[in-house]
């Protein structure tokens, strides 16, 4: 099987959201992505807009060539968004304000009635429903029942245990959770904190179809860019 990568753009917004200006454009970034090889585009459209706004959402669905991975908590507000602008698929996290970038899993578990109002809403409109959960068999069970067609595995605490250098328990549980997801019918994805070395374990698992990667990503290409932009600059300024 062919393993999807989905380029999660939303630290592009960041760095505009930064002057709240226009540059750097996310749309211009998803085009990059899309032309360099990414399947699909993901964005999370928080509900504090600190970084991709409704209008990005909104140009992406008219631009994009592959597929919008739209991720966002199972809100109201949220969910009638998605279904306006009709991405491929949603995928439902927690959210909190205070937090830095998506801390946890959903506790499925926990509020399996009130997600599974947004999974069959999302559905209703045609739209792929996935459940970002940490790599525990209790929840890969409760999104199944929850009705989702999909999971997408939080890999946080697997990348920090791989930076720590003793990943093997961590690679463990996700390998169990994604073995019993697609045992029982589910998509299983995965994302979150993926860089280019901390992958290569991963890649060994054969039931992840889809990785979704966004900061590492973005990061790289700010260092793998900054030659040229220098260049550019100084070549102008010294006259060349
Ligand atoms: N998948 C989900 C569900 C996420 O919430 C995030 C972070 O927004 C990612 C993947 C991408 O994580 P990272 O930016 O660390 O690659």
């Amino acid at each position: 099987m062919r393993r999807k990568l989905g380029v999660n753009i939303d630290h592009v917004a960041t760095i505009r959201q930064a002057r709240r200006g226009t540059a750097p454009d996310p749309v211009t970034a998803a085009v990059i992505a899309e032309l360099n090889g990414a399947d699909g585009i993901t964005v999370h459209l928080r509900e504090d807009r600190r970084h991709i706004q409704d209008r990005d959402v909104e140009v992406l669905s008219r631009v994009v060539q592959t597929r919008i991975n739209l991720e966002m908590a199972a809100t109201e507000e949220m969910v009638g968004i998605a279904v306006r602008f009709l991405p491929f698929s949603s995928t439902l996290v927690p959210e909190k304000r205070e937090e830095i970038t998506t801390e946890g899993g959903l506790d499925v578990l926990g509020q399996r009635d009130p997600l599974h109002g947004a999974v069959s809403r999302l559905q209703e409109a045609g739209i792929l429903v996935s459940l970002f959960i940490d790599p525990d068999l209790a929840q890969v069970r409760a999104a199944r029942h929850a009705g989702a067609d999909a999971v997408e595995i939080h890999t946080g605490a697997y990348c920090s245990a791989f930076q720590a250098g003793n990943y093997q328990r961590e690679l463990g549980k996700i390998r169990t959770a994604a073995a019993h997801g697609r045992n029982i019918g589910l998509r299983v994805f995965a994302g979150h904190g993926l860089d280019l070395r901390n992958i290569v374990p991963l890649l060994s698992l054969p039931e992840i179809e889809e990785f979704n990667i966004g900061h590492s990503i973005v990061a790289r290409a700010v260092l793998v860019g900054l030659g040229q932009a220098v260049r550019e600059m100084a070549d102008l300024i010294h006259g060349l």
